[in-house]
């Protein structure tokens, strides 16, 4: 697994962004698997600046987000495709029919659930997917004890996810219990991974996905099978790992190499 080690979110942020811009500029038609939560939102907020720059068009591009609640429409304020139209697409060139999230409000959500793995095949596969992590090693709504081979599905989320996520819902709020998400088999199956975890409350899951057993207990080990996968993380997520210094060197290494070969 490549783990780059940066000072602070904001430099996770720029890292990543410049991940995405790079694979875009390379195959303008990407197909972008896209995630929610706070973390992502200083990249969505990079990306938004290079686009205002210039620098990238989304025009080409299509997207799948990881997950939803199930239970919310599309409208609801604290709706992932809510939330991923106020973060990133009103502000982008991307056309709004070629990004999907799945459906909250489907009436058969599990038909809905066979038709997002449908739409993902017939979009070519996932290029490059976003992922944050839960404290719990969550990765889109994949709880521990997810199969390490599922497909997007329902999923009931646990007293610890409900718990972490209850501070973007009103106190009278209603808070959904259940959600629709991609499988880890899904995400394992998208060409390139980049994880983001910042602050030090994502350490433990942070160790647990780089360093610990492969084990449906912290769904992100399943990324240590997958080919292509980069975590950028910040110093604070890093900061139980048990050889900081070795992840470091390891990138000053690539870096140079990447240089050597003109590829930086
Ligand atoms: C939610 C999302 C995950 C996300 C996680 C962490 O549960 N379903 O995809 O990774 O939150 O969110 P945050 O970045 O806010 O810590």
């Amino acid at each position: 697994m490549k783990v780059v080690i940066l000072k602070d979110a904001a430099a996770v942020a720029k890292y990543g962004a410049n991940i995405f811009i790079k694979q875009i500029s390379r195959k303008p038609d990407s197909v972008l698997g896209l995630a929610t939560g706070s973390t992502p939102v200083a990249l969505y907020k990079e990306l938004i600046d290079a686009y205002k720059s210039g620098q990238v068009s989304f025009k080409k591009v299509s997207s799948f987000n990881l997950d939803e609640y199930l239970g919310l429409n599309p409208t609801h304020p604290q709706s992932y495709r809510y939330f991923m139209n106020q973060q990133l697409f009103d502000h982008i060139d991307i056309d709004k029919a070629s990004t999907f999230v799945p459906p909250g409000d489907a009436e058969d959500p599990f038909t809905a659930c066979a038709l997002y793995e449908t739409a993902i095949k017939q979009k070519g596969g996932i290029d490059i997917q976003l992922l944050g992590i839960g404290r719990n090693g969550h990765i889109g709504f994949n709880e521990p004890s997810s199969s390490l081979m599922s497909r997007t599905r329902i999923k009931t989320l646990t007293r610890a996810t409900i718990d972490d996520n209850a501070r973007f819902f009103g106190p009278d709020e209603y808070q959904p219990h259940l959600s629709i998400t991609m499988g880890i088999g899904t995400i394992l199956e998208s060409k390139k991974v980049v994880l983001l975890a910042t602050g030090e409350n994502k350490a433990e899951a942070i160790k647990a996905t780089v360093e610990g057993p492969l084990t449906a207990a912290c769904p992100a080990s399943a990324l240590q099978l997958h080919e292509q996968v980069v975590l950028v993380i910040d110093e604070a997520a890093a900061s139980l790992l048990s050889d900081v210094e070795l992840y470091k060197h390891i990138e000053i290494e690539n870096q140079k190499l990447l240089e050597r070969l003109g590829r930086a």
